[in-house]
């Protein structure tokens, strides 16, 4: 059999694979992604595209490409909840950082803005820049098995134009192969949670929809219409996919029966009485079903290969955490096996992407589901979870009206249980409050001081080793930069102020023993960045003498408070910190 020899062979093209041979063909090591099918994802799925998505996006050099194709930030952010597109409006939210608050903290903690960009329409801008950076792509290539020494793994695919296998011979193995990974099976990943847990049906039409949703755009639209409790992700879902004329619908169905039958008559049913006006011409696109999961993996490796997106979490869209997730998961492994590949770090650097991912994978399948059983108080403020006649439920509906104590009442807990969703809509924390433990992460003695609001929903900066850098506007002339443009790009770097030379001399020095290119950037006025406005200053945790040690994925890995008594023991501290981070202590 043939054999064609790389460092990295990934497993699928969706965010996950296609983010890590992004990321892995900026850092120059060569790649090869086989992917089942002869296209990429030909439906919307995944859209929700938070800041700190946005961020490694940005560092990977495509920020701007994905802004100019996304539905931007201020057109998803009306959370709607009606009885149908036509039918009665009960409560809107404001969401995804649309709230006059939420927007204040989105623009606090990030250079990058959250959008919506339907994954069809992602994994071409992923894919097209990594082939562009060296990626080798084959389409129509299936995984089928590995086998696994000291020195690599073999890998056998199918060649689904030529009709024969041949194996590929490389020094890592991605398994990005989606919710039905075989890779993540065949390495024996232990996984914990269940699958199956409701069933679903996405439905993909063209409609011009605008008379029903300009006046209040959004991405999601959230119908309770009888029928709408069963299975599914908690109620019927208009998602918007291009404003105003491209849509999703997610329905849900009993997963103890049979998923229904697709046809058109019953997508176009389905369609009718979300919009609830039978005069809009709509074309149906496709009907697919799918089963909500609550399942991740304990571990995301075994020995050479690893797993990462859905083949190590799989959940429901709520919280629009999926893709996102994918992609960040690519972000903290890539940088990892660069640095191994490369003799920098010690293999056991890799033993951190397990330790610091896993537990953000289970947090995002518990939030996720969580979020679905969430849904179910909007209901019940109506009285519609009890089986009643559907003029019985109209009445329910109808009570919230009334100029009586029991219609307050009503008002009331519905005002609520809407509000309640911020915890799905406008979870800020949840997508930026990841702190990271593992042997990559050197503690600086301080305790953890823990979060002073609530953490799903208020992102709460630190620069605790741990942390993501925090984000600040500074200046380099008449240029204004992000904190985090100073990092990045596949290196370490290390943050000081004025006094703080000895820790720049210090990274340069480590960089040298131990063949690292560590970046270095003096803050303070007159030197090359400026901090203007101080929030540097307020957010960097040290003095201007002490220093942060900022990792590739832009994570802070050491931090010291305060300067070094001389030239020797800033060398002597950081090489340290380093050589623990590196796995070569
Ligand atoms: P993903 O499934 O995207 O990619 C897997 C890749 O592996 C594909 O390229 C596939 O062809 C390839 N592959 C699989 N087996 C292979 C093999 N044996 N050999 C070679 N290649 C193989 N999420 C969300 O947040 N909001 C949403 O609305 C939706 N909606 C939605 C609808 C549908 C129909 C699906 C299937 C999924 C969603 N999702 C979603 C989930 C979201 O799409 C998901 O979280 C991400 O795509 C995960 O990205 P991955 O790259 O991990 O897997």
């Amino acid at each position: 059999m043939e054999t064609v020899e790389t460092d990295v062979l990934i497993v699928g093209s969706g965010p996950a694979g296609a983010s890590a041979a992004l990321a892995l063909s900026t850092y120059g090591v060569p790649n090869i992604v086989v992917t089942r099918h002869a296209r990429l994802a030909d439906t919307p799925r995944a859209h929700i595209t938070n800041q700190r998505t946005m961020e490694v996006l940005r560092d990977l050099g495509v920020e701007q490409e994905v802004v100019a194709r996304a539905t931007p930030q201020h057109l998803m952010g009306n959370t709607v909840f009606c009885t149908s597109l036509a039918g009665e409006e009960l409560g809107r939210l404001r969401s995804w950082g649309n709230d006059p608050l939420v927007q204040a903290a989105h623009d606090l903690a990030s250079p990058s803005r959250m959008c919506d960009m339907p994954q069809n329409w992602m994994e071409p801008v992923l894919v097209d820049a990594a082939v562009a950076r060296g990626t080798r792509l084959r389409y129509s290539t299936v995984y089928k098995s590995f086998e696994q020494d000291t020195d690599g793994v073999t890998v056998v695919v199918e060649d689904r134009l030529r009709g024969d296998e041949y194996a590929i011979r490389a020094k890592y193995l991605i398994g990005a192969d989606g919710g039905r990974s075989k890779v993540a099976e065949d390495a024996g990943l232990p996984m914990g949670g269940k699958m199956g847990v409701a069933g679903s049906v996405n439905i993909v039409f063209e409609a011009d929809l605008s008379r029903y949703v300009a006046h209040r755009p959004s991405t999601l639209y959230w119908v309770l219409t009888p029928g709408a409790t069963v299975g599914g992700i908690g109620a019927g879902l208009v998602r918007c996919v291009r404003p105003w004329n491209e849509w999703l619908i997610v329905w849900g169905y009993d997963v103890e029966g049979a998923p229904p039958d697709l046809t058109e008559e019953y997508a176009l049913s389905v369609v009718r009485q979300l919009i609830g006006d039978d005069d809009i011409p709509v074309t149906i696109r496709s009907s697919s079903a799918w089963t909500v999961n609550e399942m991740y993996a304990e571990s995301y490796s075994n020995g050479r290969v690893f797993c990462a997106g859905d083949a190590t979490h799989r959940h429901p869209p709520s919280n629009g955490l999926g893709s996102n997730t994918s992609i960040q998961d690519a972000y903290n492994l890539a940088w990892k096996l660069k640095l191994v590949l490369d003799g920098a770090a010690a293999p056991s650097l890799l033993d951190t992407y397990t330790d610091e991912r896993a537990p953000v994978g289970r947090q995002i399948v518990t939030r996720a589901n969580k979020s679905i059983g969430e849904t179910a108080p909007v209901f019940d403020a109506l009285d519609l979870l009890t089986p009643q006649s559907p003029e019985q439920l109209l009445a329910n509906m109808e009570s919230r009206k009334e100029a009586t104590p029991a219609g307050e009442k009503r008002r009331a807990r519905l005002r609520e249980a809407i509000d309640f969703k911020r915890y799905e809509f406008n979870a800020h924390g949840v997508e930026l409050n990841q702190r990271y433990a593992s042997a990559a992460v050197v503690p600086d003695g301080t305790a953890d001081p823990g979060f002073d609001r609530d953490p799903e929903l208020y992102h709460q900066p630190s620069s605790r080793p741990g942390a993501k850098l925090p984000h600040a506007w500074l200046t380099a002339g008449t240029r204004t930069l992000s904190t985090l443009d100073l990092g990045g790009g596949g290196r370490f770097t290390l943050l000081t102020g004025i006094g703080g030379e000895a820790w720049v001399a210090a990274a340069r020095a480590a960089g040298a023993e131990l063949g690292l290119d560590i970046a270095t950037a003096v803050v303070g006025p007159g030197r090359e960045y400026e901090d203007p406005y101080g929030d540097w200053a307020r957010l960097r945790g040290i003095g201007d003498t002490g220093a942060l040690l900022v990792r590739p994925d832009l994570y802070i890995a050491f931090r010291r408070a305060d300067g070094a008594a001389d030239d020797a023991e800033a060398r002597a501290v950081l090489g340290t910190a380093l050589r623990r981070i590196l796995g070569r202590d």
